[in-house]
């Protein structure tokens, strides 16, 4: 546990880099800090491993007095990535890597095994281990400064916007690694970026710094999206908070229909009946393996003569799928809006159609989890 106790940096020439901060990080968890360029999370971020000392208060880690550990110590024995890795350019992706088990004075043999494994770990291939930084792409080095920082298995990871120099598909896949890491490792991450997307994706808990270096809210990603502090959090968490909290509940609940479901050997007008009796504009067609093939309209069904197979017909595009177990309703929506037919398809693990949930029904299941 990470604790700030009235911890502030006000910097000689006045500028307060961070006002004065009361926060307890939890150990094993992600803390997230976000706010706004300029107000303090790379700050406080540093005041844990004394690369900045704070001018007020006290910060402990595990109830112990930052204070009263020598810096350098200190700094080994907490990992710290940064935003385009810092890589020592002259040195290969394994030595960067044992870099800090070097300096805890293990021999070469054991930190260069360490440095494998750890590759690895962050999903990087072995026959990167003898390149220099250069020679990797962008999204590579990151991961070598993951591995770098986690090398000597340290209790705490600071991350200061370490995915933020990387394009939107790398960085996504990036966020993914390290939640499957942290599912694994169970550190103590305390991780800065402005990307509150980013922060809602990767915390168990989120501060929210506004400008002056104060702490705005401090929740979880869930709370902080239904119940912002004040209208500066609220716009800083975007006016489409709403939409993206559904992210938060399950879309295992929603009803499915299965009546709307057709194979493609199925005739238009078995179809066209189900169309009357279930009161439905739309049919959705799929194979025999149940994979989704497209949607067939009610009027189409009426323009075609009886004794057609759904198969032979011009289908519009299913769009995308959700699935039922893993899936939230955020998905579920984002599948309904995006479809030609306002439906969602909501599929298994094997992408196979478990049915298909209406604008209506997608409308009342959200309602009822809000309100
Ligand atoms: N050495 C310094 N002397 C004076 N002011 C400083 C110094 N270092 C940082 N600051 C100021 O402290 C404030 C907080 O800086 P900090 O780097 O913590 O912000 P940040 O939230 O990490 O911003 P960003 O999102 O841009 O990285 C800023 O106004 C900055 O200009
Ligand atoms: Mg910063």
């Amino acid at each position: 546990m990470i604790t700030f106790e009235g911890a502030a940096k006000i910097y000689p020439d006045g500028t307060v880099a961070v006002a004065h901060l009361d926060l307890t990080v939890e150990s094993g968890r992600t803390t997230v800090l976000v706010g706004p360029s300029g107000s303090g999370k790379t700050t406080s971020l540093r005041m844990i491993n004394r690369m900045v000392e704070p001018t007020h208060g006290t910060i402990r880690v595990d109830g112990h007095d930052i204070r009263a550990q020598d810096p350098a110590r200190l700094r080994r024995s907490i990992g710290y990535v940064i935003q385009q890795a810092g890589l020592f350019p002259h040195r290969t992706i394994l030595d960067n890597i044992a870099t800090v088990p070097l300096l805890l004075g293990w021999r070469r043999r054991r930190a260069r095994a360490r440095a494998a494994e750890l590759m690895e770990l962050v999903g990087l291939e072995s026959a990167q281990a003898k390149r220099y930084p250069h020679q990797l792409s962008g999204g590579q080095q990151q991961r070598v400064g993951v591995a770098r920082a986690l090398a000597a298995d340290p209790p705490i990871l600071l991350m200061d916007e370490p995915f933020s120099a990387v394009d939107p598909v790398v960085r996504t896949s990036l966020q993914d690694e390290l939640l499957r890491l942290q599912r694994e490792l169970r550190k103590t991450i305390v991780f800065v970026t402005h990307d509150i997307d980013e922060a809602v994706r990767l915390g168990d808990r989120i501060a929210v710094f506004r400008p002056g270096g104060e702490l705005a809210q401090y929740d979880t990603p869930e709370r902080l999206l239904a119940e912002p502090v004040d209208e500066f959090v609220e716009s800083f968490v975007g006016y489409d908070r709403g939409v993206r909290r559904l992210s938060f509940f399950p879309a295992r609940g929603l009803s499915l229909r299965q009546d709307m479901v057709f194979e493609a050997q199925d005739r238009v007008e078995r179809a066209r009946e189900a169309v009357v009796a279930g009161e439905d504009p739309w049919v959705l067609v799929v194979n025999e393996r149940r994979a989704p093939l497209g949607w067939v309209s009610a009027r189409q069904l009426t323009e075609q003569p009886s004794g057609l197979t759904l198969g032979s017909l011009d289908k519009a595009p299913f769009g995308h799928t959700f699935d039922v177990a893993t899936d939230s309703l955020r998905a579920a929506l984002d599948a309904a809006v995006l479809s030609p037919a306002g439906r969602a398809v909501g599929v298994d693990a094997d992408g196979r159609v478990l049915g298909v949930v209406s604008q209506e029904d997608l409308g009342g299941a959200i309602w009822s989890v809000t309100e």
